[in-house]
């Protein structure tokens, strides 16, 4: 069944490239992902190249998204960076609850939650991640794990336009690894979490909401992924980072 909702293919630069790079891959990009109606190109660079990055991409059809954001929107929070913040530089995406951010830097389901209600409210979709370490995934128990986390992690938000908020299921173990999960194993889980998104939000609102899967998403096997039903795009590592291996995955994504 063909979906009616738009691609989407998000890169996440991680903790990579200072500015003199981000300009310089801002530049590749722009020159070789293709424009298409039917897949929306988000890059996230870290924050000290969001505003060179956004200058370089003003022009081009790519959008632009931060990788974190804090929830409260000015004061003494050394290092943090606000919504406003991120508006200031034209970001329209924000990537949150990243399983690296979860793993190394403790954040809990609370502040993604609170993260996500933040930017909503700025008018910035969410890119909100979730996913179950190999433990939980050897243990049978991921699609419960993820279900649970979708519940804490959506709690008290108000979807009114679902093209507005997207959720990335990013098992944890195929993240860097260059072990992926096989286009079926991204289907069960991104099909419970549409299940659960109709549960809490309804069936229509659900049916408009992206999931993205991530971990070692690249240009030979993005399409066996996107074949499948509930996968509405990528978020990409590793593969983000080369402006020919992110073209080629755009270009797929647009068949
Ligand atoms: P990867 O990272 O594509 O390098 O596995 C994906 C992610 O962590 O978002």
């Amino acid at each position: 069944m063909p979906s009616k909702r738009t691609r989407l293919i998000a890169g996440n630069w991680k903790m990579n490239n200072d500015v003199p790079a981000a300009k310089e891959l801002a530049e590749a990009l722009v020159e070789k992902v293709p424009a298409s109606d039917s897949v929306e190109v988000v890059i996230c660079p870290p924050t000290i190249d969001l505003a060179c990055t956004s200058h370089k991409i003003a022009e081009s059809a790519i959008k632009l998204g931060g990788q974190n954001v804090y929830w409260e929107e000015k004061g003494a929070y050394t290092g943090e960076t606000s919504c406003g913040m991120l508006k200031s530089v034209n970001a329209e995406y924000c990537i949150i609850g990243h399983s690296e951010r979860r793993d190394y830097f403790h954040e809990t389901d609370e502040d993604i939650n609170k993260k996500a209600k933040a930017l909503m409210a700025a008018g910035i979709t969410p890119i909100s991640c979730c996913g179950e370490s190999l433990e939980v995934r050897e243990a049978g128990t991921h699609v419960a794990f993820v279900v649970d986390q979708i519940k804490k992690d959506t709690e008290g938000l108000t979807i009114t336009d679902p093209s507005k908020y997207v959720v990335a299921y990013e098992p944890i173990w195929a993240i860097g690894t260059g072990k992926t999960a096989t286009a079926a194993d991204a289907q069960e889980v991104c099909g419970a979490i549409r299940a659960t998104l109709a549960e809490i939000f309804g069936q229509e609102t659900a049916d408009g909401i992206r999931i993205l899967y991530g971990g070692s998403a690249k240009p030979e096997n993005i399409a066996g992924f996107l074949a499948e039903e509930d996968v509405d795009g990528a978020l990409v590592g590793g593969a983000s980072l080369k402006a020919d291996d992110f073209a080629a995955m755009v270009e797929k994504a647009a068949e």
